[in-house]
């Protein structure tokens, strides 16, 4: 993402300089090239068929843009489906999963006529149809299955494994179409799945495909009319130089061993692969100190900023844009947050560094922003998005006297 001219760090033709001088640290920068470049390149390899997943970066100016590559937008609540909307999705290209959705939920999706509600139990299907009928529509479904297929992921990013909480236990497909069949206001047409984040092994791919082949195979044998098969996000993402090299162009080999001849069309919803390279991270140095022999760098970005670190251990490369040295020093980089899990790196070396200078957190265009928190009361960070030598604040957080205001004190205090 960084480019130097004349030994001054750049995004695109946009200095970093500049934006600091507009946008106070902490905050996010994303490359608007990045994220085309790698939205076209995915679907030149997969297909037309992307569902980018709102999840992994849900700013109104970035669903524009990808709204704009002409993909479709996955959702997993109501606010996901509402930003959809706001930033011009047709409703037929979003697709609402999501584990647990509530009454008001599911007849909003319906009001909204999407393209499909992806159901993830067997109590869920029955509610739906209820809801439907009451309605007097007709709903098209999908329902999410659990193929029970290890992705090797870390713990807390993986979906797919039959004690995971997502979707419905292969064993119930006969279950399902059953209960299917009996509904009145349904009509399944497509099946899904997603194993977890950061899958990389072209064999957690095969299983996944043979799995769902067999089972959209089963359902059409029953009569069932499958016109899509959802086969997930997921694809992995490169954050340090030990991680697997991962190829899109290997599941696309995998996608067609598996697939010849189909009936339905094939999908995928990936958030992560398509936008987590086309972020940054800026922040600041407040302070440096040692203890116990550790150089400590704390900078204005915490976890509450970029909670990935803290949360499930991810990693995530830092640089130094400001080198006024020729020593080096091993630092370790933690935020202000009062909590000893707010450490970004430990024993990172970089240029001796000074109070005030700047670091950048790479890949954080996804699952970034938008897990952030006020935690510690501390705003949430700004966004800005650059195209050549333009760029644009595309999230300014309220103030924290703003926030203070959102809470309510009961009368008899
Ligand atoms: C159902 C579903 N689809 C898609 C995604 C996107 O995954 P990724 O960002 O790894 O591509 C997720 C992420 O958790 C998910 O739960």
């Amino acid at each position: 993402m960084l480019t130097y001219k004349n030994n001054d760090p750049y995004i695109e033709g946009t200095s970093l300089y500049d934006l600091v001088k507009v946008c106070q640290t902490p905050f996010y920068v994303y490359s608007q090239q990045k994220i085309i470049d790698q939205v076209n390149k995915t679907k030149e390899i997969l297909g037309n068929n992307i569902f980018y997943s709102i999840k992994s970066n849900s700013n109104q100016a970035i669903l524009k843009l990808m709204n704009s590559l002409n993909i479709g937008a996955d959702v997993v609540s109501v606010g996901e489906l509402k930003r959809a909307l706001e930033a011009g999705f047709d409703p037929n290209k979003i697709i609402f999963e999501g584990v647990g959705k509530s009454d008001q939920d599911l007849l909003y999706a319906i009001h909204k006529n999407i393209r499909l509600i992806n159901t993830e139990s067997l109590e869920e299907i029955k509610l739906l149809d209820n809801l439907a009928n009451e309605k007097n529509k007709i709903v098209d479904i999908g329902v999410r299955l659990n193929p029970d297929v290890d992705g090797e992921t870390l713990s807390k990013i993986s979906t797919g494994k039959k004690t995971d909480k997502f979707g419905i236990e292969f064993d119930n497909i006969d279950k399902i179409i059953k209960l299917v069949k009996s509904c009145k206001s349904l009509n399944l047409i497509g099946i899904s799945c997603h194993i977890g984040s950061q899958i990389s092994k072209n064999e957690a791919y095969r299983n996944t495909f043979s799995q769902m082949k067999m089972a959209a195979d089963k359902f059409i044998e029953s009569g069932i009319n499958i016109k899509h098969v959802d086969l997930g996000g997921g694809f992995h993402v490169k954050y340090e130089d030990s991680d697997p090299d991962f190829n899109i162009k290997k599941v696309k080999e995998e996608l067609d061993n598996c697939f010849t001849q189909t009936n339905y069309e094939l999908s995928f919803e990936p958030g992560r692969y398509l936008i987590a390279e086309a972020g940054v991270t800026v922040t600041s140095i407040l302070t440096i100190k040692n203890n116990g022999g550790i150089n400590y760098l704390i900078v204005d970005a915490g976890m509450n900023t970029l909670i990935r670190p803290a949360m499930y251990g991810a990693h995530h490369e830092i640089s130094a844009i400001n080198v006024n040295s020729e020593e080096f020093m091993d630092y370790a980089i933690a935020g202000p947050i009062c909590e000893s899990s707010d450490v970004f790196l430990k024993n990172i070396k970089l240029a001796k560094q000074k109070i005030g200078n700047l670091l950048v957190i790479k890949n954080t265009g996804a699952y970034g922003k938008v897990m952030s928190s006020n935690y510690n009361s501390r705003p949430l960070p700004s966004e800005i998005l650059v195209h050549n030598d333009n760029y644009a604040i595309i999230y300014s957080p309220e103030k924290i006297e703003k926030t203070i205001e959102a809470d309510i004190i009961p009368s008899w205090l």
